[in-house]
C-alpha cells in the first residue's frame, strides 16, 4: 500500500472557492451572497432569495417582479412529466419521484436547449426548475392519497401556491410564513455533498439537469437530506416525553445515529436552527401541538446532554412539515424544492470556472495476477519488452 493520507469523506479537504455562501462553525453563522441567513428569512421572500443565490444581489422591485411573474407562468405540471409520475407506483419514494420527474423534464426539453450551458441558459433552466418543482411534489403527495390534482394559482406567491397546490386550501399565515422561512433556510449551504455531487457532474460539462438529478439521489440519503423524514420517524417511534430518556438508553447502546443531531462542519449548533426553531414554535401554538413540542424539546435536552451533539436543521424542519400536513415521506421533496436554488448557483458558479473534479485514489486490492490459460497478444508483448528495455 501507499503510503499518502487519506482524507475519508473528503473531511476538512477544501476543494475550490465559492462566492455563494459561507458557512462558518466558529461563529455558528451562515451567509448567503454576504447576507446572514436570518436576516433573509426574517425579511426576504424565498423568490428574492433565489435570485439573490443566483445573480449575487438582492433584486430591485423590477427585477422581482418580473421574476414572479415567470414563476407564475411556469408552476403548471407538464404533461410529460405527469404522465411519467403516473406510470411510478403509488409506494415509489417520493424523492425517485421528483428525481425521475425533474428528469423527464430534461429529457423533454428541446436538445440545443439542454446543452446550452452558458450562463444565460443555465440561469434561465434554474428558473424553470424552481417553478416546477413544488408542482410535482404537490401532485405526488395528492396521488398517493387518492386526491385530485390541484392547479396552480397565479394570484398566490411561491410558498402560498406550494401549499394551495399540495392541500387544496389557502394557507394560514403562520403556515405560509413557517414554510416560506424553511424554504430560505434550506436554499444554500455551501459544498454539502449534493451540491458537490451537482458540481461533480458539472465539471464534466454534463447539463444542468443531469446535475440536478444527481443532486437529488445524493440529498435522498438520511445523513444528508434525508434526515429530516428520518427525524419525524424517530419522534413517532419514540411517541412522547415521558419515553425519550429509555428510548435513548437502548438507541445508544445500539449505536443508533440520531437523526436531525450532528454536522459535518457545525459542531456547536447549526446556525439555521433558530430561526426554524421559532418558525415551529409558531406553528405547534397554532395547532396547539403541546404534546409533539415536550417531546422535541425533551429529546434535544437528552441527547446534547449525554452526548454533546446538537440539532442540526433537519431537527426542527421535520416537526414543522408534520404539522403543516405533509406526509413523512414527502419532507425530502420539499428540501430539493428549496435546494434547487442553491444547486443551480453552484453549477454555474462550476461552469464559469471549471476543471473536471477527479480526485486520486489509493490502490489497497491484490497484486497484479493474470487469467490462468491466457496467452499475450502480439501489441501486448511489444509493450512488455518496450518496458523491459526502458528498465
Ligand atoms: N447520533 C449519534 N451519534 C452521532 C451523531 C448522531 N446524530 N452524529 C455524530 N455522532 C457521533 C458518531 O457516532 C461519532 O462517534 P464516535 O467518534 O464515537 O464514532 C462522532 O459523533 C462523530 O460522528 P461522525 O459521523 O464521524 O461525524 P461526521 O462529521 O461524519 O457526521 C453527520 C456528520 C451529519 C453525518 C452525523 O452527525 C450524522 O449522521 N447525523 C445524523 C444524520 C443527520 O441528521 N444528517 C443531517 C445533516 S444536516
Amino acid at each position: 500500500m501507499t503510503d499518502v493520507e487519506i482524507k475519508k469523506g473528503l473531511a476538512g479537504v477544501t476543494v475550490d472557492y465559492t462566492a455563494i455562501s459561507k458557512v462558518n462553525p466558529e461563529t455558528n453563522s451562515l451567509l448567503y451572497r454576504g447576507y446572514p441567513v436570518q436576516e433573509l428569512a426574517a425579511t426576504q421572500p424565498f423568490e428574492a432569495v433565489a435570485l439573490l443565490l443566483w445573480n449575487g444581489e438582492l433584486p430591485d422591485a423590477e427585477e422581482l417582479r418580473a421574476f414572479e411573474e415567470f414563476e407564475r407562468a411556469h408552476r403548471d405540471l407538464d404533461p410529460a412529466v405527469r404522465t411519467a409520475i403516473d406510470l411510478l407506483p403509488l409506494d415509489a419514494h417520493p424523492m425517485d419521484v421528483v428525481r425521475t420527474a425533474v428528469s423527464v423534464l430534461g429529457a423533454s426539453a428541446p436538445a440545443a436547449e439542454v446543452a446550452d450551458s452558458s450562463a444565460a441558459a443555465d440561469l434561465a433552466k434554474a428558473k424553470l426548475l424552481f417553478a416546477k418543482v413544488p408542482a410535482m411534489v404537490a401532485y405526488d403527495q395528492r396521488r398517493r392519497r387518492g386526491e385530485e390534482i390541484v392547479e396552480p394559482r397565479a394570484d398566490l406567491d411561491y410558498a402560498r401556491n406550494f401549499l394551495w397546490m399540495t392541500f387544496g386550501e389557502e394557507p394560514h399565515e403562520v403556515v405560509a410564513r413557517a414554510f416560506a422561512v424553511s424554504m430560505v433556510l434550506y436554499a444554500e449551504h455551501s459544498f454539502n455533498a449534493s451540491t458537490f455531487t451537482a458540481r461533480v457532474i458539472t465539471s464534466t460539462t454534463a447539463d444542468l439537469y443531469s446535475a440536478v438529478v444527481g443532486a437529488i439521489g445524493a440529498l435522498k440519503g438520511a445523513l444528508h437530506g434525508g434526515a429530516n423524514e428520518a427525524v419525524m420517524h424517530i419522534l413517532d417511534e419514540i411517541g412522547s416525553a415521558e419515553n425519550v430518556a429509555p428510548w435513548l438508553d437502548a438507541a445508544l447502546a445500539e449505536k443508533r445515529k440520531i437523526m436531525g443531531f450532528g454536522h459535518r462542519v457545525y459542531k456547536k449548533g447549526d446556525s439555521r436552527v433558530p430561526t426554524m426553531k421559532a418558525a415551529l414554535d409558531t406553528l405547534v401554538e397554532h395547532y396547539g401541538a403541546g404534546d409533539l413540542a415536550a417531546l422535541y424539546d425533551a429529546l434535544e435536552t437528552e441527547f446534547v446532554g449525554r452526548k454533546g451533539i446538537y440539532p442540526n436543521l433537519d431537527y426542527p424542519s421535520g416537526p414543522a412539515y408534520h404539522l403543516m400536513g405533509f406526509d413523512t415521506l414527502t419532507f425530502t421533496p420539499l428540501f430539493v424544492a428549496a435546494r434547487v436554488t442553491g444547486w443551480t448557483a453552484h453549477i454555474m458558479e462550476q461552469a464559469a470556472s471549471n476543471a473536471l473534479i477527479r480526485p486520486l485514489s489509493a490502490y489497497n486490492g491484490s497484486d497484479e495476477r493474470h487469467v490462468e490459460g491466457y496467452v499475450a497478444g502480439e501489441a501486448e508483448r511489444e509493450v512488455a519488452e518496450r518496458d523491459e528495455e526502458a528498465q
